[in-house]
């Protein structure tokens, strides 16, 4: 059985965008599927809010690497907050569609890049943050009267 696949999704397979590692990355992930076995590895630079370079390294079919690179394409310069509404759906719409059987493809994607993400959100944006400052407590000390 020959599954259809876009002219776009073929190119981006045989030529990915942004495969490689990032040497110290601000966000890293790694994701699998358990159930066909696929991998990717996700790499990413942050500059002021921004991705800076994102990178993928992809132990899998045809429609992991396609939606990878895709998907890397489309995060790379927007904002975090940006990144992380960007789902499964507009991966596959930019592809101009994936066979049913791969949709799991572009959401193991996502997922992966939500991972890295959520790794450089724990790790902070190396900005000194002030702490909360905490309301001073008083002490009442109930002193016994004398009389
Ligand atoms: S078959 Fe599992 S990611 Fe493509």
């Amino acid at each position: 059985m020959a599954l259809n696949y876009t002219k776009k999704t073929i190119n981006h397979f045989l030529k990915p965008q942004n495969i490689g590692k990032i040497s110290k990355p601000d966000g890293y992930a790694q994701i699998g599927n358990m159930i066909c076995g696929d991998q990717l590895d996700f790499f990413l630079k942050v500059e002021k809010g921004k991705i800076k370079d994102v990178k993928f390294l992809s132990f899998g079919c045809a429609s992991n690497i396609a939606t990878a690179s895709i998907l890397t394409e489309k995060v790379k310069g927007l904002t975090i907050n940006q990144a992380k509404k960007y789902d499964w759906k507009k991966v596959v719409k930019e592809l101009g569609g994936l066979p049913r059987q791969k949709i799991h493809c572009s959401v193991m994607a996502v997922q992966g890049l939500q991972k890295a993400i959520a790794d450089y959100e724990k790790k902070g944006d190396g900005e000194v943050k002030k702490p909360i400052a905490k309301k001073k407590s008083v002490a009442v000390k109930k002193t016994a009267s004398k009389k």
